[in-house]
């Protein structure tokens, strides 16, 4: 299969590390994992995301569809973290192994039946009393400037993602992005932040207990 990552991969960080840092630290504030943890990073591209977590002395997993975003990945991380090559659709881990699932930029990327079958299985994965850390675009209301330059760099990094890319990010978007499919998955919103002037949220779940 083709790589869409693989002539961006070497610039992905460079491009969009110093907004995606900001996202970032906003989550470990909302869940600060300790030591011993298991995180898995669904979707983890270039493991910057997984880097700030070697602090807290986790066992961390990284899963990424992509050879070229997790060879940057490899050279980051070293053997810190586990890095898979696979689909998060179908994930090669078992059922309940993780305290902390992580996954950030990647729904709005993916197709709907994907994002559904990723979602499913981030559920089996998960712990029971496991948490899962969801970061991606809203839908708004933006915020006048902020919101609306936010939106317009956002736009422009979507349409040079290609076509593919551009619909599905368009679908999560018309269809309520991660509040809709939070309230598809019945999971249970713990904490949440909404930022760049309504253009990203960040979301902290449970599994909700049956009825
Ligand atoms: C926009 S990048 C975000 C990377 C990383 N999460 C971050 O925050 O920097 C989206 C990543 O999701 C990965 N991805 C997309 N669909 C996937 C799937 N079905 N299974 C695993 N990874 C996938 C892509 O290969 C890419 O590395």
């Amino acid at each position: 299969m083709r790589d869409p990552y693989r002539n961006f991969a070497g610039i992905y960080d460079r491009l969009f590390d110093s907004m995606n840092k900001g996202l970032r630290l906003v989550g470990i504030r909302m869940f600060r994992p300790s030591k011993g943890m298991s995180i898995l990073d669904v979707g983890c591209g270039t493991g910057a995301h997984l880097e700030l977590y070697q602090r807290y002395q986790c066992n961390l997993v990284g899963l990424d569809l992509s050879p070229a975003m997790l060879e940057v990945a490899r050279g980051r991380l070293g053997a810190a973290a586990q890095l898979d090559l696979g689909d998060a659709a179908d994930m090669p881990y078992e059922d309940g192994r993780f305290d902390l699932v992580m996954l950030m930029l990647s729904l709005h990327e993916m197709s709907p039946g994907t994002r559904t079958a990723v979602l499913n299985e981030i559920k089996r994965v998960l712990k029971n009393d496991g948490r899962l850390l969801l970061i991606d675009y809203h839908p708004g209301p933006y915020q006048p400037l902020q919101g609306w330059l936010s939106k317009l760099v956002i736009l422009f990094a979507e349409i040079a993602a290609g076509l593919e890319h551009f619909r599905n990010y368009r679908h999560f978007l018309a269809n309520g992005a991660l509040p809709a499919l939070i309230d598809r998955q019945h999971l249970m919103a713990e904490k949440k932040q909404i930022l760049a002037g309504g253009t990203f949220a960040i979301y902290l779940l449970s599994q909700k207990l049956a009825d």
